[in-house]
């Protein structure tokens, strides 16, 4: 297994280009399969989970075409499965975006449940209850979801939780169902709304995405398109956050701002001096960070995504700062690694307290989710001495060449080969 080598005392300098959405990206990809020819879409962040998403729609028969960087033609007109296998479904969680768009190609899915990261049960109850209300025979059987129906048809449909895979599930479900969908109570992540401008490219109507009420019109087919996948907010906080933590000088592009209202907000109330543009952050240090209080909740809310990665500059704060996680009922795995590192941090179910005025020192820690790895790379940075950070492939899931990228702003992080 790989890790990563990170040297503290660092300052950062420079630019940093944000990539394609992961989460837009994951959800895309398998809502292609959808169309009745050829889609080509733009600005995929070059990941593992894309690699996986790539295999997995080949095996289901379709062509996949690698254009120019970042950039797939998937043509689905040969996709001929709807069984997806074990060995890749098992690697992502969004695998489960396959459970919509094969039920709306096919009629019928068997997709084994999911993997991903460990954030607490994650249960899929409401992407069940939604295909269910839509007119399909939900079973699980020996891991595997099994779908089934003769017709699917448009209905009102109201999570119980603000979920964001759910809300883009049955979207997916309900492009070309007979009828009107209305969904309430649903997510409104920028994510959210990307996807769905790419199903109305496709020919789907859809409107009130990125509200709490989506109204989703049935269509007869669907057909090809062109996109190009929004920047990466979570990627992009990750970058501001870690030039915000070392109090460097970072320009941090291809942003779309208003994506990060409540972490710039945040930010500031933290102390740290930026600047937004139209399309760019730029952060010019962070000299005395205050002690803050966040709570993660659903967007508009401060991102669960980057709770892990805004603990670290808390523990330099002056004073004890307070998070409460209201979106994921264990999400606090990276607290122990960065304790390993000298921080005073105590958890008491959903809320966490940091304690300010330490200073980290490097140490051997394990990244336990993509996000969690990001806050023990920034932790590295912070700290005095050598951070070696095992559990990489959780990185790569969701960062692009992390590493190139942190290396560019002059981080000088090494990847090695676990002995
Ligand atoms: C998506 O996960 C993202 N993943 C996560 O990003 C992100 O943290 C999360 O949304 C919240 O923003 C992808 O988009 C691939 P949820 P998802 O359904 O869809 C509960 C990352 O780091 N719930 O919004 O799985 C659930 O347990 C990843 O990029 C149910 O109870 O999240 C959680 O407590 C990590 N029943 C809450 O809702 C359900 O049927 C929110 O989950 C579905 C969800």
């Amino acid at each position: 297994m790989e890790q990563l080598v990170v040297n503290g005392g660092v300052s950062l300098e420079g630019e940093v280009v944000t990539s394609g959405a992961k989460n837009s990206s994951v959800a895309i990809l398998p809502a292609a399969l959808m169309a009745g020819s050829p889609v080509t879409i733009e600005n995929l962040p070059l990941i593992d989970d894309i690699i996986t998403l790539k295999e997995l729609i080949q095996f289901l028969g379709a062509e996949v075409q690698t254009n120019g960087y970042g950039s797939l033609t998937v043509d689905p007109q040969k996709a001929n499965s709807f069984e997806a296998p074990y060995e890749l479904v098992s690697k992502l969680r969004a695998s489960y975006y396959f459970l919509g768009s094969l039920l709306t190609r096919f009629k019928k899915a068997i997709i084994p449940l999911p993997g991903g990261c460990p954030l607490g049960p994650r249960p899929m109850d409401q992407h069940i209850k939604g295909f269910q209300a839509l007119g399909a025979r939900v079973e699980i059987r020996h891991g595997c979801i099994h779908m089934e129906a003769e017709q699917l048809n448009g209905t009102e449909i109201y999570l119980d939780i603000v979920s964001v895979g759910a809300t883009i599930n049955l979207m997916l479900a309900s492009v070309t169902a007979q009828g009107k969908t209305i969904l309430e109570n649903v997510a409104k992540e920028p994510e959210i709304v990307d996807i769905a401008n790419f199903l109305n490219a496709m020919g789907a109507d859809i409107v009130g995405a990125g509200t709490d009420v989506i109204k989703i019109t049935g269509v007869k087919k669907l057909g090809g398109t062109n996109h190009m996948v929004i920047p990466d907010r979570i990627e992009a906080g990750t970058f501001i956050l870690a030039a915000a933590s070392t109090n460097s000088s970072v320009l941090v592009k291809e942003v779309i701002p208003k994506h990060l209202e409540a972490v710039t907000a945040k930010l500031k109330e933290l102390g740290v001096d930026l600047d937004v543009g139209e399309d760019w952050i730029h952060v010019n240090g962070c000299s005395c960070p205050k002690p803050i209080s966040i709570k993660t909740f659903p967007y508009p809310g401060f991102p669960t995504d980057l709770q892990s990665v805004i603990m670290p500059i808390m523990t330099k704060a002056k004073g004890p700062s307070m998070i409460t996680e209201n979106v994921f009922e264990a999400r606090y795995k990276h607290v122990d690694e960065l304790k390993r590192m000298g921080a005073n941090i105590l958890v008491e179910g959903r809320t966490a307290i940091i304690e300010g005025g330490e200073s980290l020192s490097g140490a051997p820690v394990r990244a336990t989710d993509l996000r969690a790895g990001a806050g023990l790379i920034i932790a590295g940075l912070m700290a005095k001495g050598e951070t070696i950070i095992s559990g990489v492939d959780h990185i790569d899931r969701g960062y692009e060449n992390i590493e190139e990228k942190f290396n560019k702003l002059g981080a000088g992080i090494k990847r090695i080969t676990e002995e």
